[in-house]
């Protein structure tokens, strides 16, 4: 099946590699132009020049208000128009919480949970009004797909600023479905597990990755490959009566 994003315009932030980096290519392959964001500047020039006309990229440092701003805005002067937001950029600074300082807690902070609200927030202001005016039958859904993770449903040692904030995007998605369902919006979060370069270092002991692997039911960590048609489906039409949810596609690690 191809084609189920056609004529949709998407923002991907962190786009750059990794897990958002696939769904970015997934997302043009079925039809979408996407603003592939990421601060790694040359990640995100690379990828758009692979991508061709269907992509643009945008350098912002997601976390504040004019990030998001600027993201919104490339998609509109460049399309004209915004219906999927992807809230995928993301950092790691774990340490046990007596030895995390303040910047590392306001750092991930930021840039996920910030981020996050910003960019939903920027994309909220601008479809509401269209949203409005639209009859329920005649409108499309617009759709925001988060990214949360396993330690922001279970916790996870030496993470509290990252768990926070991933139990927070938890509670921006279900806010945020409840707040715009009545205007066609929907909001979904996945909660994802892929070998990255975020992951990478995890597994590099071969003791560590032992135990590490032993709590995926399917024994082994995802490529970003396998998790882009979850977001996909979250993206597309065939998700119109799905919101406030959180799908877990992890390899059977939370279940
Ligand atoms: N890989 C996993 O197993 C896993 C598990 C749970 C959740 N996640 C989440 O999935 C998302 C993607 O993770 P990944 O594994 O692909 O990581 P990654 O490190 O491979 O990629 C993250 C990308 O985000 C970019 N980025 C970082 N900060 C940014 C900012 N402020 N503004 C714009 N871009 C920024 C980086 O440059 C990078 O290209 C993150 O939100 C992460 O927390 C990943």
């Amino acid at each position: 099946m191809a084609g189920r994003l056609e004529g949709k315009v998407a923002i991907v932030t962190g786009a750059g590699r990794g897990i958002g980096k696939a769904i970015a290519e997934a997302f043009v392959a079925e039809g979408a132009r996407v603003v592939v964001n990421d601060v790694d500047a040359d990640a995100a020039n690379l990828l758009v020049k692979e991508l061709g006309d269907g992509a643009v990229a945008e350098n912002s440092a997601i976390g504040t208000v004019a990030a998001a701003g600027s993201v919104v805005g490339t998609a509109l002067d460049t399309w004209g128009q915004v219906d999927i937001l992807v809230n995928n950029a993301g950092i790691l600074r774990d340490k046990m919480t007596h030895k995390m300082s303040e910047e590392d807690f306001d750092q991930v902070i930021q840039v996920h949970l910030k981020g996050t609200w910003a960019c939903g927030r920027e994309v909220i202001k601008l479809w509401r009004p269209l949203a409005k005016e639209e009859t329920a039958e005649g409108r499309p859904h617009r759709k925001i797909v988060n990214v949360t993770s396993p330690s922001g449903l279970l916790g996870a040692v030496g993470q509290s600023n990252y768990a926070a904030a991933k139990m927070g995007i938890v509670g921006l998605t279900k806010t945020w479905a409840k707040e715009l369902g009545s205007l066609s919006i929907n909001v979904n979060a996945v909660s994802p597990t892929a070998l990255t370069a975020m992951t990478e270092p995890l597994i590099q002991d071969p003791a560590q990755k032992a135990v590490r692997l032993a709590r995926f039911a399917l024994g082994r960590y995802g490529d970003p490959e396998e998790i882009a048609p979850s977001f996909v489906f979250l993206a597309s039409k065939e998700s119109d009566y799905i919101t406030g949810q959180i799908l877990c596609v992890d390899g059977g690690l939370v279940i």
